[in-house]
């Protein structure tokens, strides 16, 4: 297959992980036989500092004009803490997000054997949590309209959704949880927010079309609590933006690391992917972040154009990776720690060589020794 991916690395440790993912991209084309062309473009803070905009025009057209997006990170501490800035990076990822109409966000959470323990929640809570997070990504507060007062004392933002903006992402999230265990939670605030009502109702209209799927309905807040107290109950979740947004991060802590999370970005055209992390500035080429996120990020893009047994052989390198603790210090605290480029090779390697594990397992732990 022949596919063009615009690469976005943007912010913080976003280049240093989508290198990783590249790499494995090159190497699944290389025994698989596919042809992989990525095409590198700004955005995010970095964008901002070269053309005084978080996502150029060139940068959106590149998109526009490729098979898939691979998305780093964004975000640097000079705008966190100016709440007056007029530009922020943020604003590039939200604008690339509806300019392509990414409306359905999804975030796979799962509890991986090798790293029951390093999670805070314990191992009886998390064995066997494998949830999938519909998270609606183009519309609600994060869109609605932003007011601020002439005098600079009252703000608001405006949440508001369509019948057909939620109908579309409640279609997807049930026909992913007809091909996994059949149930939906749909997680609103419906006793607060009239948004949240308009959910339930269309919601509850399109769960009759699926009959073979359960549904469930959870307010946010419980929702949160259930999210760390019995995460086993979840298959999909199905969310407007902001809820989304919280509970995955949330999520991630039962997998053992933020670095672990992958996300999938889909609209009727155009699709991205995207790691569930930030751009973490204070790691930021220290080599210490996880790429994992942004491979499997990969692993999904490859799915998404249904080159399954490659995805597959992505997946199945990662788990070789965490079993031998070829891991970064998120997840490795016991053992000695992995760069960001070396978990990459590793995982590199053992596309080329899925027998030869043993002997990459000894070059990597040499080869860092000597960095270390
Ligand atoms: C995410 C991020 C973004 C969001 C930020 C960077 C705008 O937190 O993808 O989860 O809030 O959607
Ligand atoms: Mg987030």
């Amino acid at each position: 297959m022949k596919l063009e991916i615009a690469v976005l690395p943007g912010d913080g440790i976003g280049p240093e992980v989508t290198d990783q993912a590249i790499k494995v991209l090159k190497a699944i084309a290389l025994e698989f036989d596919h042809m992989f062309k990525f095409r590198i473009a700004d955005v995010g803070a970095v964008a901002i500092d070269n053309y005084g905009v978080p996502l150029p025009e060139q940068t959106l057209t590149l998109c526009a004009s490729s098979d898939a997006i691979l998305f780093g990170a964004i975000g640097h501490p000079k705008y966190d803490n100016d709440p007056s800035a007029k530009v922020r990076p943020e604003q590039g990822l939200l604008k690339l997000r509806k300019e392509l109409g990414l409306f359905a966000n999804i975030r796979p959470v799962k509890a991986y054997d090798t790293l029951l323990d390093k999670s805070p929640l314990k191992r009886h809570i998390i064995e066997g949590v494998d949830i999938s997070i519909y998270r609606e990504l183009t519309g609600g507060i994060y869109f609605g309209k932003k007011e601020l007062s002439g005098d600079g004392n009252m703000a608001s933002d405006l949440c508001q959704y369509s019948r057909e903006e939620i109908e579309r992402i409640t279609h997807l999230a049930f026909e992913a949880a007809q091909n996994r265990r059949g149930k939906v939670t749909l997680v609103d605030k419906a006793n607060v927010l009239e948004t949240s009502r308009l959910w339930r109702k269309v919601v509850t209209e399109i769960a009759k079309q699926y009959s073979d799927v359960e549904m469930d309905f959870l307010f946010v807040d419980n929702a949160a609590m259930q999210m760390i107290l019995n995460p086993k109950q979840f298959d999909v979740i199905l969310t407007e933006n902001l809820f989304g947004d919280i509970i995955s991060d949330e999520a991630s802590v039962i997998g053992g690391s933020i670095g672990l999370l992958a996300s999938a970005s889909v609209g009727k055209k155009y699709a991205m992917f995207e790691p569930v992390h930030g751009s973490f500035p204070q790691a930021k080429n220290k080599g210490i972040a996880n790429p994992i996120a942004s491979i499997l990020s990969a692993a999904l893009l490859l799915e998404h154009f249904e080159l399954f047994n490659e995805a597959q052989m992505i997946r199945i390198a990662v788990d070789k990776s965490l079993k031998l603790h070829i891991s970064t210090p998120d997840i490795n605290a016991n053992y000695d720690t992995i760069s960001t480029s070396k978990v990459g090779d590793f995982i590199e390697d053992f596309i080329h060589n899925p027998g030869d594990t043993n002997m990459n397992f000894n070059n990597i732990h040499l080869g860092q020794s000597t960095i270390i």
